[in-house]
């Protein structure tokens, strides 16, 4: 198998809906749009950005279509948290696993139920103690060089007594770590960075002018207590959310079928660099979540399945020899390639033993990195997850939504705007849902992706 070519954007139709509509309505390989009017950051889902997430409509509809108020549900690859939220609003046991710190502390402060009324007090505390910015300025890890790069003096300051205003408030752990990721939530804004792009640089074209710290918390810190206070309102009362800090998609620490539905958005080959992305996050949180230096963080950076130097190498799995070359790869990334399929093989291996017979798994696969385009990903996956036990039984796409990349891309990079929802089910094939379409859709050259 090679790459494929582009397709024009309009060549390919795409259904406009609010909500995917029931399995039984969907035809495999069929595309949706999902109308720009449906909310992707209601609730505590627009609380803090995050690489790569899913729009919530994706794991709303896997929960709706398999699960039950009674389910165990899983994400083995939760991310900031978007299936769980969806989760303890439909009631029982979600569980999300991590290999990232920052994540799960994102995660957990979505899914905790706070007393929304409790922050807003301590809102007020905030404001009547953080009233100016510190007077020294500390780098808050220690060996990270040229601190002043990512902050001006102004809003450097600021943001240290910020921190240290909310270390100190009388509160509870669960409080302070919803009050520290609202404080998280600003950094990217209130720093040099750039904050239309994932990646964490200065950019030398677009100059950027920093808003001022106080203003901008005080405008997330709103809408964060808006969102978790709808929430409350709106979660199941028979709804339990676990984060375990030490398992890994690939040991789960799960018994055998013990789980009803897994939802998940894996990360991808050539994947998004998580914790980089994070780095300024990182530089102020990490101490606190066990990554005091930059050692720890940049041994972080190789831990997730996808990183471009992972810590432990495999060569490519056999049972994908014959139908993915990496040849088409530049040398230096191909160990890594290999290595990211070895991981997705003991990852559904994994799963397969976790999950039910009969149990599915929605999984969403999306292209984003030009290497992609080189090598099958998902009929790779897909044959990966078959040799696991977990068989294709459905597949759909939409056409992604990414608001932070609101600038033409100048056909560059290879951004591809579709994500497919394959489903799998524990079990032996009951008939095949036939290849997958190969719509390949990149950005017309100047578009403008939304
Ligand atoms: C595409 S993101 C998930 C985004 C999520 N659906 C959301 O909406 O926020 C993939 C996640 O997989 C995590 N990850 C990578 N390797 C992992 C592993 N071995 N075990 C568990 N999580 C891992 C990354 O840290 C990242 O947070």
């Amino acid at each position: 198998m090679t790459g494929r070519r582009p397709a024009a954007i309009d060549t390919v139709r795409f259904d406009e809906v609010e909500a995917f509509p029931p399995l039984a309505d969907i035809e495999h390989g069929q595309l949706f749009a999902l109308s720009l009017s449906t909310s992707t950051t209601g609730f505590t889902h627009g609380l803090h950005r995050f690489a790569a997430k899913f729009v919530p409509q994706v794991p709303a509809w896997a929960l709706d279509t398999f699960g039950s108020r009674t389910s165990v549900v899983l994400d083995p690859f939760l991310g900031s948290g978007t299936t769980l939220v969806e989760a303890v609003l439909r009631g029982g046991t979600s569980i999300g696993v991590d290999v990232d710190p920052l994540a799960r502390f994102i995660a957990r402060a979505k899914v905790t139920a706070v007393d929304h009324e409790r922050i807003t007090a301590l809102a007020g505390e905030l404001s009547a103690r953080w009233r100016a910015p510190s007077a020294t300025l500390e780098r808050p890890m220690p060996d990270v060089a040229r601190f002043g790069h990512w902050f001006g003096p102004a809003q450097w300051g600021w943001v240290q007594s910020l921190r240290d205003t909310i270390l100190a408030l009388d509160c509870s752990d669960d409080e302070r770590a919803f009050l520290l990721v609202v404080f998280s939530s600003t950094l990217r804004w209130v720093s040099n960075a750039d904050d239309q792009s994932q990646k964490t640089y200065v950019s030398g074209t677009l100059a950027k002018t920093a808003p001022a710290v106080p203003a901008t918390f005080d405008r997330f810190l709103r809408r964060a207590v808006d969102g978790l206070a709808d929430l409350n309102r709106k979660r199941h009362s028979e709804s339990v959310a676990v984060i375990p800090d030490d398992a890994d998609a690939t040991r789960l620490g799960l018994g055998p079928e013990t789980v009803d539905l897994a939802v998940t958005s894996p990360p991808y080959l050539d994947s998004v660099d998580y914790p980089y992305n994070m780095m300024l996050e990182y530089f102020w949180l990490g101490p606190l979540l066990g990554v005091p230096d930059r050692k720890s963080f940049n041994a972080l950076r190789r831990r997730p399945i996808g990183a471009k130097n992972p810590l432990d190498r495999f060569g490519l799995p056999p049972s994908l020899a014959g139908s993915v070359t990496l040849d088409a790869m530049p040398p230096a990334r191909r160990a890594a390639a290999a290595t990211y399929f070895t991981l997705m093989e003991h990852h559904f291996s994994e799963a397969a033993r976790v999950l039910r017979p009969g149990a599915r798994y929605a999984f969403v696969v999306g292209n984003s990195q030009t290497l992609v385009d080189m090598v099958p990903l998902h009929d790779a996956l897909i044959g990966l997850a078959a040799a696991a036990g977990l068989t294709l039984e459905r597949a759909f796409g939409y056409r992604i939504r990414r608001h932070y990349m609101k600038f033409p891309r100048n056909g560059r990079g290879g951004i591809i705007l579709i994500d497919w929802v394959l489903v799998f089910r524990k079990g032996p094939p009951a008939g095949t849902p036939g290849a997958l379409p190969r719509h390949w859709v990149t950005l017309a050259p100047g578009a403008v992706a939304h």
